[in-house]
């Protein structure tokens, strides 16, 4: 997909909290039929190839909104954006929804294809990984964190991130139903 003007591009991630990138603009704003999950594995930002971090990705829920910030962004940031986002997503094109007004821009998304994806697990288990993974960005407790803070001051409610959050920040023991 070429890109030759300035173009939305819609963030769900690390990209709502971390803007590491010249904008134009930026706007809160929403897709719809696209759902947040913690189930794209990151062996360069969060993990290492031997043991890579869960991140998340969208994946397919018709008529379901996913809310995010969208930037206005020149071209050329293309070339950052692609290598940043280069562990498994691919820009897809999408309707971005604003409080008021839509645009056509793109999304980063990681498809179930792609051989850094890791698809879903139980809490416990995406909670232990995220505890111990780390890589070249930070921590991935650092990045679960980040964005449910993130999301939690756009006014935003997203069951599966604050659940994995809360797994994330709940001590070992009590997780397991133990008492300390
Ligand atoms: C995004 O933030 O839109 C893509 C996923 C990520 O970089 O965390």
């Amino acid at each position: 997909m070429t890109i030759s003007q300035p173009t939305w591009v819609f963030g769900y991630g690390s990209l709502i909290w971390k803007q590491d990138f010249p904008f134009l603009e930026t706007r809160p704003a929403r897709i719809i039929g696209w759902q947040r999950r913690f189930w794209q594995g990151s062996h360069d930002h969060r993990g290492v190839p031997q043991d890579a971090g869960r991140v998340v990705t969208l994946v397919a829920a018709p008529g379901e909104p996913c809310d995010g910030r969208a930037f206005l962004v020149e071209p050329e940031v293309f070339e950052h954006l692609d290598h940043r986002e280069k562990n498994g997503y691919q820009r897809i094109a999408v309707d971005i929804l604003f409080a008021s007004g839509r645009a056509r821009g793109v999304v980063y998304r990681a498809s179930e294809d792609n051989v850094a994806f890791l698809g879903p697990a139980p809490l416990q288990e995406m909670a232990e990984q995220i505890n111990r993974c780390s890589g070249p960005s930070g921590s991935n407790r650092d990045y679960v964190l980040k964005l449910a803070l993130a999301l939690r001051e756009l006014g935003y409610e997203d069951p599966h991130v604050f659940q994995v959050e809360s797994w994330v920040l709940q001590p070992q023991a009590s997780r397991a139903g133990k008492t300390v």
